[in-house]
């Protein structure tokens, strides 16, 4: 395997995942693909340009001619491209199908016209739903409660599909709550980080109690080798380190280390269809030989590290986040 197509390599995971493959095989290409969309961003990805493997394409995973361009060039795709925000998903869920499922579907066609060796697709826990005791199973029935995790199980059973129906070898990843460098600052770890730096309330829903199973990126990407190298073709991989912890305690714990009080928390009203609990059984890829090399502590405090150190990346993105909110509240008025 030498030449691998990463669609969504500019978002959180994708950019972590790009830099770890180049890191690790020096023999490979890594053409990206990457819409930009708001959660894209070509500085996740600054210090690999000039590197001779890495080749950047801005363009949609809808876009057939764009994928059938760059599809018959590739001897594997990982597509990580997708909508991933469960709160926008609440309040706009059409971009979700359209890229969760649509986008899926175009690089699926486009993967069983060249044969492509390995099509690795990119799901999430949240395909199973919320679990009160024990842990989910690859084989679990899917419940998704939100329309991105609705739109995520979707995208999966269509890959699955085109396993059966046409032997694309397909392989799904379905890995925890990642946590890490170039996350997103609207979800809940760097969205606390930053607000607590900024002496800014934290919004936690709910009671707090929610339960998430934190996994550090690079496990997450080290994972995602694994399969892809070692999976079985047609499985499905859940990808979790065993950190379950309620949300109170994430909050706490990063105000503790950044030297902040508490009383920046602000509890506010749950998030309609709120999962109060994920979890994942992750003997699959136990098997394959992978474990985490990190736990939640030390993975927490190397990222409020990092965002404590690149001011410069995420303060950009939260004043371009602050105008939406303004813009969409002010449409919200209007209703
Ligand atoms: P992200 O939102 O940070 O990045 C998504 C990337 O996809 C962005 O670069 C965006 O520009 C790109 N993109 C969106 N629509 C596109 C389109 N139509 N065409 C091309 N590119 C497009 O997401 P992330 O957190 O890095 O998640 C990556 C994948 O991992 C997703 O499939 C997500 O469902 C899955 N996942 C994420 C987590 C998590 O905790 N972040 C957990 C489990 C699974
Ligand atoms: P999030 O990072 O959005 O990931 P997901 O919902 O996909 O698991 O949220 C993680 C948890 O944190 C979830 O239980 C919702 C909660 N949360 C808050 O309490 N406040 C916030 O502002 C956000 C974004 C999330």
């Amino acid at each position: 395997m030498k030449s691998i197509l990463v669609t969504g390599g500019a978002g959180f995971i994708g950019s972590n995942f790009v830099r770890y493959m180049l890191n690790k095989y020096k023999d490979y290409r890594i053409i990206v693909l990457d819409a930009l969309t708001y959660a894209g961003n070509r500085e996740n990805l600054a210090d690999l340009e000039g590197d001779p493997s890495y080749f950047f394409y801005e363009g949609d995973i809808r876009d057939e001619l764009v994928v059938d361009n760059l599809m018959s060039n590739v001897d594997a795709v990982v597509n990580f491209a997708a909508e991933t925000h469960v709160d926008r998903s609440i309040h706009e869920a059409g971009m979700f199908i359209e890229t969760d499922i649509k986008g899926a579907f175009v690089l699926l066609e486009a993967a069983k016209k060249y044969g492509v060796k390995r099509f690795l697709h990119i799901s999430t826990d949240e395909v199973y739903g919320s679990i009160e005791d024990g842990s989910f199973k690859e084989g679990d029935l899917l419940e998704p409660n939100s329309p991105y995790s609705a739109s995520k199980a979707g995208g999966d059973l269509l890959v699955r599909s085109y396993l059966k129906t046409f032997g694309v070898p397909v392989l799904i990843t379905r890995s925890s709550n990642n946590y890490g460098p170039y996350q997103y600052p609207e979800k809940l770890i760097p969205l606390f980080i930053t607000n607590a730096i900024d002496n800014q309330q934290l919004p936690l829903y709910g009671d707090g109690k929610n339960v998430r199973d934190w996994i550090y990126v690079d496990d997450n990407c080290s994972g995602i080798d694994a399969v892809l190298h070692k999976g079985e073709t047609g499985k499905i991989y859940n990808i979790g380190a065993g950190n379950e912890r309620e949300n109170i305690f994430i909050t706490h714990t990063i105000l503790e280390y950044l030297h902040k009080p508490k009383s920046l928390i602000k509890p506010v009203k749950d998030r309609p269809g709120h999962d109060r609990r994920y979890s994942i059984d992750t003997n699959e890829i136990r098997a394959l030989g992978w474990k985490p090399k990190h736990n939640l502590e030390d993975g927490l405090k190397m990222t409020i590290d990092w965002y404590v150190k690149n001011e410069n990346w995420w303060r950009k993105i939260k004043e371009k986040q602050a105008e939406y909110q303004r813009f969409y509240e002010a449409q919200y008025k209007d209703r």
